[in-house]
């Protein structure tokens, strides 16, 4: 993950990169806790392979105690453009659906984040002006949300894997897996 991260194009819109691999070891470590300390946010993350290849990225959710899951994302730039992000997104909202109790999605983002906006389209999320629960938005920012209903890509792509995994960004977890 430490070498992923280090793609500059991650962060034209926010965010750096981890700043050495011990730093993002400790980060993993929190990560892992699966929950924020004062026990109100699960904090779960998935890295994403391809099939029997290596690392492509990682996907986030923070289920809040009102069951919204705000999530996030990132993919290294050799593999955007292939629809593996969404087919990711789109498996980890099913699974917070089926197997932690999710009703709801939102995400914030930069507003200039044309690809981010468009995965988050496509995937059924529209603008909201409702952010209770969340974080003030900076001026740059928009917030997206959408139900938990079901969820299924027009064409999927089976060429990616969603693998259970321990933590990359900041989220959390009350809970052990209820499974
Ligand atoms: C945001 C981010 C994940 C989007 O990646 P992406 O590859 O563009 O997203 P998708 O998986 O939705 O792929 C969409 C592209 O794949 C194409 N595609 C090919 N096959 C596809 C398929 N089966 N299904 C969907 N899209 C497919 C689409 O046409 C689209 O192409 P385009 O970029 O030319 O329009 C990526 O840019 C990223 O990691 N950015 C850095 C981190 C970041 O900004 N994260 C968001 C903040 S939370």
């Amino acid at each position: 993950m430490f070498t992923l991260l280090q793609d500059p194009a991650l962060y034209r819109y926010e965010n750096e990169a981890p700043r050495s691999l011990p730093w993002l070891e400790e980060r993993f470590r929190r990560l892992e806790t699966r929950r924020s300390a004062d026990g109100s946010e699960q904090w779960l993350n998935w890295v994403v392979r391809l099939r029997g290849s290596s690392l492509i990225g990682f996907v986030q959710a923070t289920l809040r105690k009102d069951r919204t899951a705000a999530i996030a994302y990132v993919f290294g730039s050799p593999h955007w453009g292939h629809g593996y992000a969404s087919e990711a997104v789109s498996a980890m909202l099913d699974e917070l659906v089926a197997y932690y109790g999710a009703a709801g999605f939102a995400a914030v983002l930069k507003r200039d984040n044309l690809r981010s906006v468009r995965l988050l389209d496509r995937l059924g999320f529209a603008a909201s002006a409702d952010s209770a629960g969340l974080h003030n938005l900076l001026p740059d920012e928009m917030l997206m949300r959408r139900p938990a209903t079901p969820v299924s890509l027009a064409k999927p792509t089976p060429l990616a894997e969603v693998a259970p995994a321990a933590g990359v960004m900041p989220h959390e977890a009350p809970d052990p897996d209820p499974r």
